[in-house]
């Protein structure tokens, strides 16, 4: 007898539908070789919702994401929607929808692969072995604070944390920080915002609990420096919602393409897996994007949500394997590359490797 999961699907905007059908394709081909039950359960959001109910989040994906055990996500957004009014557009949706699940702690582990050291825009020396974990607060900071208005002559948003707010995301970073190298940098602006100071004498209070992690703090500019000069001074990255959007995009580039980072927004109930990418509407519908991101989130969906390590195990093994028998999508590049494939082979290829 088979383990039954419930696992929504959003599929999104762009090349949102086509990353996630790899990633089920992946799924699917695990499941049948570990004895899982995966059923799928799709829900809609973002421009896709949209076009369908005039609302990027429907009351009936609110509702549905509470009755699955994780919900695997693609990407929305694109030029279509970006005339409607904010709080229409499908990103808000998203933002709504990561509120509405209480995902306060966001996961982007930045990992640069042995077989991709040169795909990376940076040196090799540079990036071979970075392994860094970002922990962004996802469901507060500037992103939700109010007031917030934009008005003929000025337009503002709020940053504001809350001690709860810092404490709980503070308290995650140090408990994956435990499991890792035990180190943690926490990025703010303490030098210029008041919300920034509250942040770091918080992260330091926190920190009394967990005597064996290191904790440094660093400047938001100087750590986007630090991040190109020498990542692999960096363990865990501590920060907020704003600056850990920027910071884990520009850490994705270590690893040589944005395409390759997964991540997990967690909280206290159900967790949302989505890649770090965006909808990409410029290549969407080709063929040439990588959907390995979103595989790798289904993978830290096994481990997370549903303590299938073993078939996470094999979903990161899948992956190094194809990556170092040279199989590569466009967007790593030909260096190194025996193959060039399109999205739905490199889905093939990792489904293949998975089951054996
Ligand atoms: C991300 C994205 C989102 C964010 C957008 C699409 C709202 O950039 O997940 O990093 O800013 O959080
Ligand atoms: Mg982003």
């Amino acid at each position: 007898m088979g383990k039954n999961y419930k696992i929504g699907i959003i599929k999104g905007d762009g090349i949102g539908p086509e990353i996630i059908d790899e990633a089920i394709k992946v799924l699917d081909s695990i499941s049948a070789n570990m004895g899982l039950n995966l059923e799928y359960k799709e829900m809609l959001m973002g421009g896709a919702a949209i076009d369908e109910t005039g609302v990027p989040l429907p009351d009936e994906t609110i509702q549905g994401v509470k009755t699955c055990d994780a919900i695997l996500f693609g990407a929305i957004g694109g030029p279509k929607w970006d005339g409607l009014e904010r709080h229409i557009r499908p990103e808000s949706g998203l933002l709504a929808l990561r509120k509405s699940m209480g995902t306060f702690a966001n996961l982007r582990p930045a990992i640069v692969y042995d077989e991709l050291v040169n795909a990376s825009t940076l040196k090799s020396n540079i990036v071979k072995g970075v392994d860094i974990m970002v922990v962004r607060e996802l469901t507060g900071g500037i992103y939700f604070g109010q007031p917030r208005e934009l008005l003929e002559d000025r337009a503002y948003n709020t940053m504001i944390y809350t001690k709860e707010e810092v404490e709980r995301i503070a308290k995650v970073a140090f408990k994956i920080a435990m499991k890792r190298d035990k180190r943690i940098c926490s990025v703010d602006k303490a030098n210029v915002l008041e919300v920034s100071q509250f942040w770091r004498d918080i992260v330091i209070e926190v920190a009394k609990d967990y005597p064996e992690v290191e904790l440094t703090h660093m400047y938001v500019d100087n750590a986007a420096m630090q991040l190109i000069r020498n990542p692999k001074q960096f363990d865990v990255i501590l920060t907020g919602n704003i600056f850990g959007d920027i910071l884990s995009d520009a850490a994705s580039m270590l690893s040589g393409s944005i395409g390759l980072l997964p991540s997990a927004s967690t909280g206290k109930g159900v967790g949302l897996y989505e890649p770090i990418h965006g909808s990409a509407p410029d290549i969407a519908g080709q063929g040439i994007s990588n959907p390995l991101a979103t595989i790798s989130s289904a993978s830290m969906m096994l481990r997370y949500a549903l303590g299938e390590e073993e078939c996470a195990d094999r979903i990161d093994d899948a992956i190094k394997k194809a990556l170092s028998q040279g199989y590569r999508t466009g967007d790593l590049g030909a260096y190194d590359a025996k193959e060039i494939c399109s999205c739905s082979e490199m889905g093939d290829i990792i489904a293949r490797y998975v089951s054996k």
